[in-house]
């Protein structure tokens, strides 16, 4: 079985994690809070495996990422919705995961993002598959809105079923048009 890490899975990334757990993956779930993590491991707790950390504690999330590598084996795919407080989660994801094997990385950023500028920041070793998602928002009948959280894990599924290096759930034009 592959090895899935779903970084803030347990909010509008819920529905990832458990689609990745029925799947094929075993799917390990970074949270902090464990009443949301319980809530999503009911779903399926023999395929998932909770990780409660707070991920701005580089220490304390490498220990914890050697640990579930440890348990579950090397990690094939992350899904990574990250605030902008966690600048160091990417950097200590590359050097806890492997470096002999390839790795899947799709990386969620918000609407106002500019991905070539945050593609460069990242600057991730050559063995990682780098995949952006850029989360937009949606025009109905003239009106905009976000999207839903379900719309979000749909798009974020869809993005790593197709595995293009940029994916856009939504739409971000006309940019003056965004709720
Ligand atoms: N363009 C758009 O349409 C758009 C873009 C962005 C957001 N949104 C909406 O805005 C809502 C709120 O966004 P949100 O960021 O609060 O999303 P969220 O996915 O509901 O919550 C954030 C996730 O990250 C985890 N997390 C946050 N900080 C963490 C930390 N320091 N360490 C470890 N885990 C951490 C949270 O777990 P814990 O709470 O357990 O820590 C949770 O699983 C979303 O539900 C979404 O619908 C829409």
């Amino acid at each position: 079985m592959k090895h899935a890490l779903v970084i803030g899975g347990t909010g509008m990334l819920t529905n990832v994690s458990v689609w990745l757990s029925v799947n094929g993956y075993h799917a390990s779930v970074i949270g902090r809070y464990p009443e949301k993590m319980q809530r999503l491991l009911e779903q399926n707790p023999a395929q998932m495996t909770p990780v409660l950390v707070d991920y701005t504690n580089t220490k304390e999330l490498a220990e914890q990422l050697h640990r579930i590598q440890k348990k579950n084996g090397p990690i094939h795919l992350v899904v990574a919705w990250i605030h902008s407080t966690g600048q160091n989660v990417i950097p200590c994801l590359t050097e806890s995961l492997s470096n002999s094997q390839p790795w899947k990385l799709f990386h969620l950023n918000g609407s106002s993002s500019n991905l070539h500028e945050i593609k460069a920041k990242t600057a991730v070793p050559i063995h990682v598959h780098y995949h952006q998602i850029l989360l937009g928002f949606k025009i109905e009948s003239d009106m905009s809105r976000w999207l839903t959280n379900e719309e979000i894990s749909d798009g974020v599924i869809k993005a790593i079923r197709e595995e293009k290096s940029e994916h856009i759930i939504g739409t971000i034009a006309p940019w003056e048009k965004r709720p």
